[in-house]
């Protein structure tokens, strides 16, 4: 899956390397690794601190042979296979936020931000970013409170990102061939259900203006967030644009 790997020092984003490259025909499939990031970007046009040597700042860049509304599923993928890596490098219980966040004691220490370059019924190209905050020893004061690093959970234990990203690599690409290959995603859901913090809960669904609060009841095989709403009907929320929190 993976043909070539980029290492660079400091870049801007590397997801914004991945899809330069993307638009290119050089590369099916690639790796983008920084040291540090410049511009690193976060879901929902936030900013995301990518100091240097601190955490994997890195993008799979993918050409899936497979219809847009499928993508989704390549996040729920890459959650699954980054808390294995990261649970069996470290040994962290993780627990992951649906749809893309993986959280250690209820803060946050990785996110995913999927882009996608596609079609009406094809996708061009696919980045899969992913942010994992490794050595980080301090994060800026307002978002203290929510975010860790792999590190502070292990008493500044000093953690091998390489290791990480192997480890991540390989499980993914298992994911990854047995959805292609035997149209099988049964495995990444039940993963994903397994590790919630998001289901059996009260949450509120935020969606540009709008906010709702809801009951997170169950991921379904699509990889979408089905919730009860308060009048009483099920609904399933594709993961989107929306931000889902629980109260
Ligand atoms: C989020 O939780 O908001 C998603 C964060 C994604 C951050 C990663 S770091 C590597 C890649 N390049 C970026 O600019 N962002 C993603």
């Amino acid at each position: 899956l993976v043909q070539e790997c980029f290492f660079f020092d400091t870049i801007d984003s590397t997801n914004q390397k991945a899809k330069s490259i993307g638009n290119g025909l050089e590369f099916q499939q690639c790796l983008i690794v920084s040291n540090e990031q410049t511009k690193g970007r976060g879901r929902l046009g936030r900013q995301w601190d990518s100091e240097k040597g601190a955490g994997i700042w890195m993008s799979l860049l993918l050409k899936p042979d497979f219809a847009p509304d499928l993508a989704s599923r390549i996040t729920l993928m890459a959650a699954a296979a980054m808390s294995e890596a990261i649970e069996i490098e470290t040994g962290i219980e993780t627990a992951i936020k649906w749809p893309n966040d993986i959280v250690v004691n209820g803060k946050k220490v990785c996110g995913i931000l999927t882009e996608l370059n596609a079609e009406l019924n094809h996708i061009n190209y696919l980045v899969l970013g992913i942010g994992v905050n490794v050595n980080t020893r301090q994060f800026d004061a307002e978002i203290q409170e929510k975010a860790t690093s792999l590190s502070l959970e292990l008493n500044n234990q000093w953690i091998n990102r390489l290791n990480i990203i192997k480890l991540f690599v390989e499980k993914f690409e298992i994911y990854y061939n047995q959805f292609v290959n035997e149209n099988d995603f049964r495995p990444v859901i039940e993963y994903n259900r397994r590790k919630s913090i998001t289901l059996n809960k009260d949450v509120e669904i935020i969606s540009g203006n709008t906010r709702k609060k809801a009951f997170a009841l169950d991921i379904d095989m699509d990889g979408n967030l089905i919730v009860k709403n308060s009048d009483g009907s099920n609904e399933a929320i594709y993961y989107g644009e929306v931000s889902v929190r629980g109260i």
